[in-house]
């Protein structure tokens, strides 16, 4: 890479009537059904990427540091294979980890390009800058955009390798999921590859535990939903009325976040003139975080139309790296 200046550009496909449009419809939805959710996305605010950075930082939170762990162990080894020269990471949040990939794309004498791509645009420029100004003569594309919707619309420069860290990928449903990995192999020329970070089926206890801290950041993190839909949306809720609740699903293998009304209340949504009654003890999703089988992710990415390269786990056997070629 030559040493000159990096440049950054910032695209932004969630300009504020998009992004209102899809709040007041997604929170319409779930609010209006039966039983009520919310999707995770509107957790990330400034203040809720934040709250996810304490979140990665938690003794109890596992996730962050075996991925980390597998990420110095095998960055080089997965540069050589994908050999990009353009690193797009889907749902980047502060891009902390990317960094091991650039280093080994750097070191490969590959690197050119970064295209971080997210919901929250204030947490998003600030990565960006801040990895431009890391590395001499990266080309930055900051990318506002939803990932279930504007894949086909990202940056298709060089030759491109696209992450998905973080487990972010068991925050969708089976049905969204399969959408999306099919949409994103769409989007990829042959030659290009998918690292993919997910979390693995494991004990219950400790499953739980990583979503139920014992200094209740989680807790924080999920009621800001309800700071996000207030601001936004002109809303009353009382956060402080909602008690956080994290359970382990065996049957799907997924732990559910949800807020529980500790007393029978009616939120109003004055954006929406909507009036929304909750009883007392009632539950309402907020996320859902899947857990993996390495088999069962190799065959959910040949569904896709991907072509598993190589895959790595920690030594605890915590959570996976999955390689996959378009
Ligand atoms: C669980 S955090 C992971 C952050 C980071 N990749 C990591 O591994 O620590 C999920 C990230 O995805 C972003 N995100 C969530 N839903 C999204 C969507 N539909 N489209 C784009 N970004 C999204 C959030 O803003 C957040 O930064």
């Amino acid at each position: 890479m030559p040493a000159t200046q990096s440049t950054v550009r910032l695209i932004n496909h969630l300009d504020r009537d998009y992004l209102r449009q899809a709040l007041e419809t997604d929170v319409r939805n779930g609010l209006t059904a039966t039983p009520k959710w919310l999707p995770p996305k509107w957790f990330y605010d400034a203040r809720g990427s934040e709250l996810f950075s304490e979140i990665t930082r938690l003794p109890e939170y596992y996730p962050t540091r075996r991925e980390l762990t597998i990420l110095r162990a095998r960055a080089k080894d997965l540069a050589a294979a994908g050999r990009a020269d353009t690193l797009v990471e889907l749902g980047s949040g502060t891009s902390e980890k990317t960094v091991l990939l650039l280093d080994a794309l750097a070191a490969a004498g590959t690197l050119r390009g970064y295209t971080p791509v997210d919901v929250d645009a204030v947490t998003l420029e600030s990565a960006a800058r801040r990895l431009a100004a890391r590395y001499p003569g990266l080309a930055v594309q900051a990318v506002c955009a939803d990932f279930e919707r504007h894949l086909a619309l990202l940056p298709r420069d060089g030759r491109r390798m696209v992450a998905f860290l973080g487990g972010t990928i068991g925050n969708l449903e089976p049905g969204a999921r399969a959408a999306f990995l099919a949409g994103l192999r769409k989007t990829l020329r042959p030659g290009e590859t998918f690292l993919l970070g997910a979390d693995l089926v494991k004990d219950t206890g400790r499953l739980v535990a990583a979503y139920d801290d014992a200094a209740g950041v989680t807790a924080e993190f999920n009621r800001n939903v309800l700071r996000v839909i207030n601001r936004e949306l002109d809303a009353d809720f009382e956060p402080e009325s909602f008690a956080h609740v994290a359970r382990y699903d065996g049957e799907h293998d997924w732990i559910e976040m949800r807020l529980r009304a500790t007393r029978a209340m009616r939120v109003r949504v004055g954006g929406l003139g909507l009036s929304v009654d909750f009883a007392e003890g009632e539950e309402m999703r907020t996320e859902i975080s899947a857990k993996f089988r390495l088999e069962g992710l190799r065959a959910e990415l040949e569904t896709a139309g991907f072509t598993p390269l190589r895959d790595h786990t920690d030594p605890a056997g915590d959570f996976a790296l999955l390689l996959a070629g378009a």
